[in-house]
């Protein structure tokens, strides 16, 4: 532990990372997370499949990475919280301080993502004494999904969600009130090898014991029969959810970067990993789905119905399982903490709050919000905003699909337009001149056209295609 309950880390400057690779740490800590293996997998079987990963892996590419390359260099050169970076930058500029709205949109952004990523961090939580206990020994798929969902199963039993969605709320707030330097750098250290380690276990059962091809086939076989609009969207909306861009946590974490370190070597590093993470969840759930007759366009439920299956049938299976979904919780919990980061910053500077009033107050919100998404499963699950959405759809549609392609369009449009050119590079400090050049290029001009083009053509899609 670096910080002690009495550090007050109340100025301005909210400190720097012990060490020159602790932003290593926490920056993939907050990407990778259930947007990998809970949310990509489900997501890919209800777009189809290969198409949609196709897509993912080009916005990943030419448009996540260099947001974030961006987004690591604004909160490094600002060296506050977002909305305050970002306010900071554009008066710098000689632009308009109104640009902090990016940065309060952003803030906004991450209280409403850690209202429904509480509730689902809290199935994973649930799940560990089921393993433990053995409640899936030997089960057929039938009776693994109703474990999750059936009348009797967890989705049903309100009083059990909000119970866990409120314990992970806490041990969030907790983090977060200490300092984030605190606990998270041992954490992650320990967390990403275990959880890589225990992926690869499970990817050799499925090679084993799976319909690993028809898996495969299903995640990488290109159709493009299966393209839409609104497909892409989501593909290009879990670009930034499972990088963390578009709302601030890249950008609050970056300020705490030391200076010396190189921005994008880094970066690429971590969407490297945070994407080979998601493609392994990808190629253990499918394979498992497929061996089982399960439905890959099952929903939120997948990665609970068809990896508990298969750890009911490996020996040792309990251990296994009980081991991974405590690494999954940990994997969320690192990720949440960087959601409320630039709004507790953001109420440290501005109004001189404590670390722990304004952690208390950010995640009392997404608790309140969260209820929300508890009840979307279960009592309230047949209410329908516009017809379409449960408040969990539609939680998670405002974000991924709307606030964090919107929030990285404009820090593209910011960065690449706005922002003095001689500073960007200053700060990002790049040695080598035609990445230099390919970076300002994807960031300029291929970004925004991207994201705005998928962004009106799949909103469109949705509601009147
Ligand atoms: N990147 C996290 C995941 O993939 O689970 C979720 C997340 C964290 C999204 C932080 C956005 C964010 F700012």
């Amino acid at each position: 532990m670096t910080t002690s309950g009495t550090n007050t880390q109340s100025s301005s400057i909210h400190g720097t990372w012990s060490k020159r690779w602790t932003f290593i740490l926490a920056a993939s800590g907050s990407a990778v997370g259930l947007g990998n293996i809970w949310k990509f997998p489900y997501i890919t079987g209800e777009n189809g499949g290969s198409a949609f990963v196709l897509i993912y892996l080009v916005c990943i590419l030419a448009i996540g990475i260099p947001i974030m390359i961006a987004e690591t260099m604004l909160g490094r050169r600002g060296r506050k919280s977002p909305i305050l970076s970002m306010r900071d930058i554009a008066i710098n500029s000689n632009a308009s301080g109104y640009w902090q709205l990016v940065g309060i949109m952003g803030t906004l952004a991450g209280i409403f993502i850690l209202s429904y990523y509480s509730v689902i961090a809290g199935w994973a939580l649930a799940y560990i004494p089921k393993l433990a206990s053995g409640e899936f020994s030997g089960v057929s798929g039938a009776a693994a999904k109703s474990i999750f969902d059936g009348e009797q199963g967890l989705l049903s039993d309100y009083k059990t969600l909000l119970f866990w969605h409120s314990l992970f709320t806490i041990v969030t707030v907790y983090v977060v009130a200490r300092g984030i330097q605190a606990g998270l750098e041992r954490a992650v250290r320990f967390l990403m090898p275990a959880l890589i380690l225990l992926l690869l276990v499970l990817l050799g059962y499925s090679v084993m014991e799976g319909a690993f091809a028809e898996g495969a086939r299903f995640l990488f076989a290109f159709d493009a029969s299966k393209l839409s609009w609104n497909s892409a969207l989501v593909a290009l909306g879990h670009a930034f959810f499972t990088l963390s861009l578009g709302m601030g946590s890249i950008m609050a974490y970056g300020a705490y970067m030391p200076k010396e370190d190189s921005i994008a070597k880094t970066i690429t590093i971590i969407a490297v990993l945070d994407t080979g993470i998601a493609l392994i969840a990808g190629l253990v759930i499918f394979p498992l789905v497929f061996a089982h007759g399960l439905e890959p366009s099952a929903g939120p439920g997948l990665m609970f119905i068809s990896l508990p299956l298969a750890f009911g049938h490996i020996t040792g299976g309990e251990l296994f399982g009980t081991l991974f979904f405590i690494l999954v919780a940990f994997a969320a919990w690192t990720s949440a903490i960087s959601l409320i980061e630039p709004g507790v910053a953001w109420l440290i500077e501005r109004f001189g709050a404590t670390r722990r009033n304004a952690a208390l107050i950010l995640g009392g919100a997404a608790w309140v919000l969260g209820i929300g998404t508890v009840f979307s499963f279960n009592i309230w699950k047949e209410y329908k905003l516009l017809d379409t959405f449960t408040i969990f759809d539609g939680m998670d549609f405002l974000t991924s699909n709307i606030m964090l392609p919107l929030g990285g369009l404009l820090i593209a449009l910011f960065v690449g337009w706005v922002m003095k050119p001689e500073a960007a590079e200053d700060e990002l400090n790049m040695k080598n001149p035609a990445l230099l050049s390919a970076w300002w290029f994807l960031l300029r001009y291929v970004a925004p056209t991207a994201v705005a083009v998928v962004f009106v053509m799949g909103i469109y899609d949705k509601f009147a295609g």
